[in-house]
């Protein structure tokens, strides 16, 4: 059975697996593997993720797991940008588990959340040309509004992350 759950200290090595695996299948045709090594080496580390799943607040509403006989099959967070305004940091599932539902729960329930703390409406970075993301933001009604610089790019890196947003009931 796949709870879906806040998480806590416990799940920090769930959450950097899933994560990690998720990214290197996600992105290795999009992205160098400097950049992917570069972000998995800022984000996916356990004193980070031990901050994250302890400190939570407006702006980092903090991780929601899926949970299958205790492993981390899915992760995903939120938080709010300004009054009205949530956005989905991050969702992952794990590579081998796509399309069976869990990308939907998490975000229901990080959607949730935003909700409670006054979101109107929600955004979401998703990296240009990552078809193992877009179609599922764009069936769960988000629009494209407009093309950036990837979160954290040095120079000679010229990759690009698209942003979307949908209305909150
Ligand atoms: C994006 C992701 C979190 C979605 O989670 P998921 O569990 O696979 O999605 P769900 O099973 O809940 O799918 C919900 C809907 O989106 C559709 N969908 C999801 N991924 C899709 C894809 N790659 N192509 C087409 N449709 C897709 C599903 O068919 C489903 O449609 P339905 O409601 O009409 O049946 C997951 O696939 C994933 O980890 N992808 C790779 C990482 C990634 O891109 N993350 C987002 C970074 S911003």
């Amino acid at each position: 059975m796949v709870t879906i759950q806040k998480a806590g200290p416990n799940h920090i090595d769930g959450i950097a697996w899933v994560c990690t695996a998720s990214y290197w299948s996600t992105y290795a045709d999009l992205l160098s593997t400097e950049y992917i090594e570069r972000m998995i080496k800022e984000f996916y580390i356990p004193e980070r993720l031990l901050k994250e799943v302890t400190k939570t607040s407006k702006s980092w509403n903090g991780w929601i797991v899926a949970v299958e006989n205790g492993e981390v099959i899915g992760a995903g967070v939120g938080g709010m940008i300004s009054e009205n305004h949530g956005e989905l940091f991050v969702l992952y599932t794990d590579p081998g588990r796509r399309k069976e539902g869990l990308g939907s729960m998490i975000l229901d329930a990080v959607t949730k959340e935003l909700i409670e703390y006054g979101a109107k409406e929600q955004w979401v970075n998703v990296t240009k040309g990552n078809q193992k993301g877009i179609p599922f933001y764009e069936a769960k009604g988000f629009q494209f509004i407009h093309e950036q610089d990837e979160y954290g790019i040095i120079e000679g890196e010229n990759f690009k992350a698209l942003r979307y947003h949908r209305f909150l009931l």
